[in-house]
């Protein structure tokens, strides 16, 4: 395959990936929708293998919002067991590849052995340096939010930024620089609203499995170009 090259020295920190178009994807290929999504977990991990290539230092996928649990319940069973398949197949792999692995979301609707799943990749791999890698599964904003209230109010804690903060899912990581979405949706639909702030954002009309290593470089490209002004002048 020929590989596109990046044209700057200003990587972005943290780029956080909107997976969308896994259903239409299969659709077009007259295929159930949980062969899209079977198909979108290649697509992730050709995207970790990227951003590992790439000296990018933390990449975080939405994989299961707070609102797809209105989806039918056998897709629901499909993703929950790709998600057990995949923190399975990988874990040694990250491990030795000192790459960190971090689930954000409400991991209370998780059946019991992907909680222990987590807890136990979370611990291995807690000191990993090269890539930290955060899937949001059973992950929303607005869920978040609240959550973080709800804990900084039963600890007595002062309303400071930092304090909030340090209540979200996302304590461990830094806000995205960038935030991509698949599939031609302009939308955030429930995804780090508050950590978005200054993000800047990208709209890929490719659905989520075709997107790989080049789509990730242009838009690095593009992003290097942008002038992010936070306010300023
Ligand atoms: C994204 O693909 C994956 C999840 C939301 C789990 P979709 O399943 O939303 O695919 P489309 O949007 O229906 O094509
Ligand atoms: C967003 O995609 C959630 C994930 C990618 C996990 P959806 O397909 O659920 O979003 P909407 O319904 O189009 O906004
Ligand atoms: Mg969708």
């Amino acid at each position: 395959m020929f590989k596109k090259r990046i044209r700057t020295d200003k990587l972005p920190q943290h780029i956080a990936f909107i997976m969308d178009g896994n259903g239409r994807w299969a659709k077009e290929r007259l295929l159930p929708r949980s062969a899209g999504h079977t198909a979108g977990v290649y697509a992730l991990k050709r995207v970790i293998q990227s951003a590992y290539e790439l000296g990018i230092r933390c990449v975080t996928f939405y994989a299961f919002s707070t609102e797809n649990w209105k989806r039918p319940k056998e897709e629901i069973d499909a993703l929950f067991d790709i998600f057990r398949n995949f923190l399975r197949e990988n874990r040694e792999e990250y491990l030795k590849k000192d790459i960190k692995l971090v689930i954000l979301g409400d991991m209370s609707r998780f059946p019991d052995d992907i909680r222990r799943q987590v807890e136990e990749i979370g611990e291995k791999t807690k000191d990993c340096g090269r890539l930290a890698v955060s899937i949001a599964f059973n992950y929303g904003s607005r869920d978040e939010i609240m959550m973080a209230a709800r804990k900084l109010c039963q600890n007595g804690l002062e309303f400071t930024e930092e304090n909030f903060r340090r209540c979200l899912y996302t304590r461990d990581i830094p806000d995205p620089d960038i935030i991509v979405r698949t599939s031609g949706e302009m939308r955030l639909s429930n995804f780090l609203l508050y950590q978005a702030a200054y993000s800047e954002l990208f709209f890929v009309k490719k659905y989520w499995p075709d997107f790989g290593y080049n789509d990730l470089v242009d838009i690095i490209n593009r992003f290097s170009k942008r002038n992010r002004r936070f306010g300023s002048v």
